[in-house]
């Protein structure tokens, strides 16, 4: 078996991003991505996805090494974000008997962002159509808004393997980033280092359609799956139900881990003072997990994440411009669009005259669903002193009890 071998007859020909310093222009990669696309080898060749426009010329090469002169039948296309389908127009003019396979709405897309109409080579699919290469049947999955509308699945039925577009993704090149024992550059993924990172692009990217994941999760719990091969990161065979009951358990916006997630912003330090009195009481008091954050230097992104891993948030801000200090209002903005609810919250405020950072993010969160928030709401008057001690003591008791 080639290294790229991922089935009989299926490779993995993606290509890695190692430069690349913002995905989606927001988010932190400190070890790239993966572009993934795959090719099957059959009586017809399908191409799965293509790549982002920057790797365009070495996937084009890894491409035709595998061609090795012969010419693909089908495109399959499972989701038109640039970063997998920018070569899709370029990939259509190198082969002009090419039929992209797509949904509706794909095809819509493509009049969007390329000069050619293609749609008089695109061959439409809708939910359980298959399409059959020689040996290997495909069976398309409609998966809309994860995490575009156009967005569909593709199951094959005879290694059963599910081509599963975002879902199951995860930052980090594959030649950088290694899961346990698997080595750089491996395309197969395990349980080791996969949930950080996946965790990371899950809530940022997916999060805010956990209604459709667990849909999805329903479909895909009738078929056997024996792999997953997702548009990003490693290739999942191994210990298969350990990511699958991730995705159960962040889809449903359920915590994954017991644990108080401290997220604080400070103007001259006296807020930061009084996060880290917090830790230090509920680690001293409580057998608990308890992460912080400083928001206004760590990285956003991993904040979310951390909010929707642990159980209890405690957010602490100081009163700024008759509100909260901006980078709180845009932690709580990004909670809010990634649909965050069902946790406790503690709340510390920080005012020196006109104190109001408790009120509006109390404002906010309560714009969310099911969210519980935490007695006494703390009020920190200026500078960490006795009272604010006695008052953060009371916030832990009440955390630690829930
Ligand atoms: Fe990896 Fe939604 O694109």
């Amino acid at each position: 078996m080639q290294q790229n071998t991922i089935a009989p007859g299926i490779n993995h020909i993606g290509v890695d991003d190692t430069t690349l310093d913002l995905f989606e222009g927001q988010y932190k990669l400190e070890e790239g991505v993966s572009y993934n696309s795959y090719i099957i080898h059959d009586d017809k060749i399908a191409i799965f996805d293509t790549v982002d426009e920057r790797k365009t010329a070495e996937w084009f090469t890894r491409l035709e090494s595998e061609l090795d002169g012969q010419t693909p039948a089908y495109l399959i296309v499972h989701h038109m974000e640039p970063d997998h389908a920018s070569n899709i127009e370029r990939l259509m003019q190198r082969y002009p008997t090419l039929t992209a396979v797509c949904t509706q709405k794909a095809v819509a897309l493509m009049s969007r962002f390329f000069l050619a109409d293609l749609s008089s080579r695109t061959l439409v699919v809708k939910e359980g159509d298959t399409l059959t290469l020689g040996t290997h049947t495909l069976q398309f999955i409609m998966a809309p808004m994860i995490h575009w509308p156009e967005v569909m699945m593709t199951y094959e039925q005879t290694t059963h393997t599910l081509f599963s577009a975002d879902a199951f993704g995860k930052f980090g090149a594959l030649s950088l980033t290694s899961d346990g024992s698997k080595g750089l550059g491996s395309i197969w993924g395990d349980t080791h280092e996969w949930a950080c990172e996946a965790r990371r692009y899950y809530f940022n990217i997916v999060g805010k359609y956990g209604t459709m994941v667990q849909n999805l999760l329903k479909k895909t719990a009738k078929l056997d799956i024996e792999t997953i091969c997702p548009l990003h990161g490693p290739v999942l065979h191994d210990n298969l139900p350990y990511f699958i009951n991730l995705y159960n358990t962040w889809s449903a916006y359920q915590p994954e881990s017991e644990g108080i997630f401290i997220a604080y912003c400070s103007l001259h330090g006296n807020t930061e003072k009084a996060a880290n009195c917090l830790a230090d009481i509920l680690r001293k008091q409580g057998d608990v997990k308890v992460s912080i954050s400083d928001l206004r230097r760590d990285d956003m992104a991993e904040a979310v994440e951390d909010a929707f891993r642990y159980d209890r948030l405690v957010v602490m801000a100081p009163t700024y411009d008759a509100d909260m200090m901006p980078v709180m209002h845009d932690f709580l903005h990004h909670l809010s669009i990634k649909a965050y609810q069902n946790r406790t919250v503690g709340i510390v405020e920080n005012g020196s005259w006109a104190p109001a950072a408790a009120k509006k993010m109390q404002e906010m969160l309560q714009g969310m669903k099911n969210i519980t928030i935490v007695e006494p709401i703390v009020s920190i008057e200026s500078t960490v002193k006795t009272k604010t001690l006695n008052d953060l003591q009371a916030l832990a008791n009440a955390l630690l009890k829930k």
